[in-house]
């Protein structure tokens, strides 16, 4: 049984041509024109491109005191629904756990995804059990990319000594160091004068995590890094000063990347001081929305190639959820949702804005992610051999983003009202049309594990850079007698 999308234009990150894709046991077969398959898929005005990666999503993630909403089966078909057609989730081992155990958690939630997931695991504590289970996690387990906390202090927050061990191992071990980069320490701080001063709402939780915070940890996260040789991806870098340290580092040579979220490109922090408090306390998340300079930071990055990734950090909370804050702004869950939006957002706030080019679009959403993650060609591309994970992308459908028509299970949206321009008119997951005008067509359990080899080509570079530029005694003449 083969596919063929037909009269379509291939938008691949770096190529624009006229082509029909062949899909044969859901990896591509063909690509050139005049195909003919047993279905055939119309895409006339439609750009073909490799299906959105989100590598930062949390599905039925314990954060809290509760769990996030949308699980493997909600999150993964509001993923399709929006051109998304691999997400990347975070494991997270309680403290004292095995990186394993937690693994098994992760196995046994995701067996419901409708398309293709892989895991990053979280550092989340330090000790020797951490040491050894890194190897086997990446030797055995397919996972490359290791996510620390800077901030949640007392909860997933580790320390500098404790990044520097865990980064000096993947070093070793050809890993990808992750941070979530926030001072802890001063947030924790802040927070408490907050709380003593009576700044209990929303807003409150953006005055507590001003950019400095996430500015400097995000350079101190580039320095350790730097210091044990190991690549770092920053997560939801939100603002100037952690794109400044970004910025800084890429011209230095070092191999550091940074992923801002849609959420952050196109929402801003006057959310916080919204007359109601549940519409503010739903948009609570960390680093918190920022003011139009941050944005523009941001996205002048994804235009110069500072900035690599765009993801969404889906962690989903109901109202309901949020309202274990009311009066305490420190226990509204952090987290919001994007995973149908992110595609349809960047597509109209980039691309019909000139901001980006589709090529640029492509790279952002799918194609960088796939190579940072070492899974390129598999995902991220549009090539004879790799995964028919496709989106047919139509330029022209238009819709309101509305809570009531969408596929996350929480009560509302964070882009609610907002009007899109660019949408899937086919989504395919490994073959198989999972969304088709709107109409969804996904099956539970279809997705499968994505596994990741380590030491790949930047690991190799930065290691072999490391060895050519490490302390070594001088070697002298002239040494004069020691001793009498
Ligand atoms: O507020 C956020 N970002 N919640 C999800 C957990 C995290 O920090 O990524
Ligand atoms: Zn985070
Ligand atoms: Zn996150
Ligand atoms: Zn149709």
């Amino acid at each position: 049984m083969s596919t063929v999308i037909k009269n379509g234009t291939v938008v691949t990150a770096d190529l624009t041509y006229k082509a029909d894709v062949k899909v044969e046991g859901g990896v591509i077969t063909e690509i050139g024109p005049d195909l003919r398959g047993d279905k055939e898929l119309d895409a006339s005005g439609c750009y073909v491109m490799p299906g959105g990666i989100d590598p930062h999503t949390h599905l039925e993630m314990p954060f809290m005191g509760t769990y996030s909403s949308d699980d493997f089966e909600s999150g993964t078909r509001a993923a399709l629904a929006g051109g998304t057609t691999m997400v990347v989730d975070f494991a997270l081992p309680n403290p004292g756990e095995s990186l394993l155990d937690a693994l098994k958690r992760w196995d046994n939630k995701s067996t419901r995804a409708n398309c293709d997931y892989s895991f990053h695991m979280a550092v989340t504590w330090w000790g020797e059990q951490v040491f050894d289970d890194i190897k086997t996690v990446i030797e055995t387990r397919g996972i490359n990319t290791f996510k620390h906390f800077m901030a949640y202090k007392g909860a997933l927050m580790v320390n500098d000594d404790e990044l520097f061990a865990s980064f000096k191992r993947l070093a070793e071990l050809g890993g990808t160091a992750m941070v979530h980069a926030e001072n802890g320490d001063v947030v924790a701080e802040l927070s408490a004068k907050l709380l003593a001063e009576g700044n209990t709402g929303p807003e409150a939780h953006a005055y507590s995590r001003p950019p400095q915070v996430e500015g400097e940890a995000t350079n101190r996260a580039i320095m350790i890094a730097d210091m044990a040789g190991v690549p770092l991806y920053v997560v939801h870098t939100s603002c100037e000063e952690a794109h400044e340290a970004i910025r800084r580092a890429k011209m230095q040579g070092k191999r550091v990347w940074g992923e801002p979220l849609i959420q952050h490109l196109t929402l801003d922090e006057s959310e916080y001081f919204h007359h109601d408090w549940e519409h503010a306390a739903r948009r609570v998340m960390s680093p918190p929305f920022r003011n139009k300079q941050h944005q523009d930071s941001l996205w002048n990055g994804l235009q110069s190639g500072t900035l690599s990734v765009v993801a969404t950090d889906h962690c989903a909370f109901t109202t309901e959820q949020k309202r274990y804050g009311v009066g305490d702004f420190t226990k509204i869950p952090n987290g919001t949702g994007g995973l149908e939006d992110r595609m349809p957002m960047l597509w109209t706030h980039g691309v019909n804005t000139g901001r980006l080019t589709p090529n640029e679009f492509v790279a952002v959403t799918s194609t960088n992610i796939a190579k940072i993650l070492n899974c390129y060609p598999k995902k991220g591309a549009i090539l004879v051999g790799a995964d028919a994970d496709l989106v047919v992308w139509d330029p022209d459908k238009a819709k309101v983003i509305s809570a009531e028509t969408q596929q996350s299970s929480i009560d509302y949206n964070v882009f609610e009202g907002k009007e899109v321009r660019g949408l899937p008119r086919f989504t395919l997951t490994r073959g198989a049309v999972a969304v088709h005008d709107g109409e969804i067509q996904t099956q539970e359990g279809h997705g499968k594990f994505v596994a990741r080899e380590a030491n790949t080509h930047v690991n190799k570079a930065l290691s072999t850079w490391k060895e050519l530029t490490a302390p070594r005694p001088v070697e002298r003449t002239g040494i004069p007698a020691t001793g009498v």
